[in-house]
């Protein structure tokens, strides 16, 4: 079959995308599938050939002219994170061309990026629970005040529909807020003020494959920086990560029922991952948000998480490329 692996984005996580693209692709099963990877940028949308000839992409039907040849794809295996990858605008795109893609459907992508509104529809899952926030709109004059008075410090204020950290910030005192704002405003239309929930911090990755969902043994994120910021996630050596997490049996079972509802609530597919804290003092599962392209650089969780199943790489993406032609 031809697969195109489509890579790049309209966003500041376009060079993670890249990285991410360079280890699926090293990690595909060649054998079995024929490998050409794409590069969505705005206006320039085109195959890179092994030998590194750029050749244009139809965008009437997702298709490349090798000079004599035109090649049309079976299957897209997605690995762009951020918009348009992540958001569903590509997912709607390749839905009105009928061409399968690994990753959710338009409307869960859609839904899923915006951290705000994801909360809103997991928060009745049974022992979830979700940090309080306020979703704003835009910033106007009494935009602080009202957060100030609303929510607890310290803060995280967040592009709602951002992804890898961008445009984040921890706000601890009062006079740092409004320039939280403004850089998250810089990012993004919207904007989602946090209360902090102190715990231990994972991320969990789940996907469907074969008839059944599968969840992954939890990372447990140890930082020490104020946050997982961008640095921490990608950066080598600055975050420990642990995997499979120091969780109770209780915690294990508890959490794996969680993330089996919220994949299933939210009609997913594909392996998706998930950010969540355990709080201290109550071990509660706060849930902060899904990822529904997540990294797969050299130092991506989702790949610890399969390798701690002692599962190949590429048997998990095989996995993944057939499932959507199911
Ligand atoms: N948004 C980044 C790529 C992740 O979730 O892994
Ligand atoms: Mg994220």
């Amino acid at each position: 079959r031809k697969i195109a692996l489509v890579t790049g984005g309209f966003t500041g996580e376009s060079v993670i995308s890249l990285k991410s693209a360079n280890v699926v692709e090293q990690h595909l099963d060649h054998n079995r599938y024929d490998i050409f990877k794409i590069f969505i940028y705005p206006g320039d949308w085109h195959y890179k050939s092994p030998d590194g000839e750029k050749f244009p992409i139809d965008l009437n039907d997702f298709s490349v002219n090798l000079g004599e040849e035109k090649i049309t794809f079976d299957g897209v295996f997605n690995i762009l994170h951020g918009s348009p990858g992540e958001d569903g605008k590509l997912a709607g795109y390749f839905d009105m061309l009928k061409i399968p893609y690994t990753t959710c459907n338009a409307l869960t992508s859609a839904i899923t990026m915006n951290k705000g509104y994801t909360k809103a529809i997991v928060q009745d899952i049974p022992d979830l629970f979700v940090a309080r926030s306020i979703q704003l709109f835009r910033q106007d004059e009494e935009t602080v005040d009202q957060i100030l008075k609303e929510l607890r410090l310290p803060l995280f204020v967040k592009p709602n529909n951002g992804g890898s950290s961008i445009g984040m910030s921890k706000v601890k005192e009062p006079n740092e807020l409004q320039a939280a704002l403004a850089s998250a405003f810089a990012e993004d239309s919207q904007v989602l003020v946090e209360e902090f929930v102190s715990g231990r911090e994972f991320s969990i990755g789940v996907y469907h494959a074969k008839g059944r969902t599968t969840v992954l043994p939890a990372t447990e994120i140890v930082s020490s920086k104020e946050f997982f910021d961008f640095e921490a996630k990608y950066a080598a050596g600055v975050t420990e990560e642990i995997t499979p997490g120091r969780m109770s049996e209780e915690e294990v079972s508890r959490v794996n029922r969680i993330i089996a509802q919220v994949y299933q609530k939210l009609n997913c597919n594909g392996a998706v991952r998930i950010d969540y804290f355990l709080e201290y003092e109550t071990g509660k599962f706060y849930f902060i948000e899904i990822n529904t392209v997540p990294g797969q650089t050299e130092t991506s969780l989702i790949s610890q998480q399969v390798k701690a199943i002692g599962m190949p790489i590429q048997d998990f993406y095989t996995d993944l490329i057939e499932e959507m032609f199911n």
